[in-house]
């Protein structure tokens, strides 16, 4: 299990914790903060699955029972949460727990490294001291708690943006095709976690997909694997050829692409590092587009046991 994997540094990752926790100032229950910052996040889950949510949460959470925000106490609540992961990962096949101890190392060294707590990491923290995101190079792997009723306005209205852009983008015979594949089932989400971007690259990624892939094995609730981004267009294969494995990956394992409306967050995301983007974009050469990716759980598990077997396992995060 995850424990035997995490004890070699574990007492690393808990001093960092620790250290996080005494920055706080005023009274601090680390069993009530746990909690709370965990309830939060797994409530909000089942009604929305925007990356910022579990940020909005948790701040509401913390606000709300302390009467003040601020970075310390911020850090010292994931802290909390994170001292007690183990136990509500238990659940999670074994193969993962090395994703884990990464998550565990990378994140008590960014609590103790200072500096203001951006809403980007507070909210992939967040996500991960829930128990409800795996990381893995660059990336981070978003896992939905299980299904409930309580998820189903979201589940269905996904389900509903997917069939509208289906039809629009092929037929109405493939969308409907489509939703009788997928249904309204939950889906775990992509997303790249900008403190890491260093470990952004063709090895990283095939390695998010097989955890992603081991996760799924475990949970037939779930679709499958979505995200959605400006590098999943086909037309960076002209711009940035060097960016092409990120959708030649998960196309050759079958996964399905859909435009999404592209946002001026994404715009700059695409243009942000890469001058030769920008001076394309200028001459009216290239128009980031914002790209979905849909790759279901079965062409997903064939792709990943085609380069390795994927073990089986319980469940991921405990409910
Ligand atoms: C996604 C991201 C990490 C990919 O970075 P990348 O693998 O370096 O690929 P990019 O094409 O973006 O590289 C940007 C520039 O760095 C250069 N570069 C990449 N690796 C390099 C290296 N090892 N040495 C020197 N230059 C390098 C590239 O040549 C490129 O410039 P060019 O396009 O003018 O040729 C990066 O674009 C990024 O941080 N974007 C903003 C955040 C983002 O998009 N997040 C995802 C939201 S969905």
């Amino acid at each position: 299990m995850l424990s035997n994997t995490f004890s070699s540094n574990e007492g690393a990752a808990q001093r960092g914790y620790w250290k996080a926790i005494c920055e706080v100032r005023g009274p601090f229950n680390v069993s009530a903060a746990s909690s709370g910052l965990v309830g939060a996040c797994r409530r909000v889950a089942q009604k929305n699955d925007r990356i910022g949510a579990y940020e909005q949460a948790s701040d509401e959470w913390l606000r709300a029972t302390y009467g003040r925000l601020d970075d310390a106490l911020r850090r010292a609540a994931i802290a909390a949460a994170a001292l007690d992961l183990d136990r509500r990962c238990r659940a999670l096949p074994k193969s993962l727990s090395s994703r884990l101890l990464l998550g565990h190392k990378r994140l008590a060294a960014a609590l103790t490294a200072g500096g203001p707590y951006s809403a980007s990491a507070f909210t992939r923290d967040a996500a991960f001291v829930a128990g409800l995101a795996v990381p893995s190079g660059a990336m981070t792997v978003f896992v939905p708690p299980p299904s409930s009723v309580v998820s189903l306005p979201l589940r269905g209205r996904r389900a509903a943006g997917q069939v509208w852009r289906s039809v629009g983008q092929t037929n109405l015979r493939s969308g409907l095709a489509w939703i009788g594949q997928v249904g309204v089932r939950h889906w775990a989400e992509l997303h790249v976690d900008d403190r890491y971007v260093d470990d952004f690259n063709q090895e990283g990624l095939i390695d998010t997909y097989q955890a992603a892939a081991i996760l799924l094995a475990s949970r037939p609730d779930i679709a499958g694997l979505r995200g959605s981004s400006w590098f999943f267009d086909p037309s960076l294969l002209q711009t940035s050829p060097g960016l092409a494995f990120l959708r030649n990956i998960a196309e050759e394992g079958g996964c399905r692409f859909l435009r999404h409306q592209t946002d001026p967050e994404q715009v700059a995301f695409a243009l942000q590092r890469s001058p030769s983007r920008r001076r394309a974009s200028e001459a009216g050469a290239y128009t980031p587009t914002c790209v979905g990716m849909y790759w279901t759980r079965d062409k997903l598990l064939d792709w990943a046991s085609r380069r390795q077997p994927v073990p089986e396992g319980p469940l991921a995060p405990a409910a």
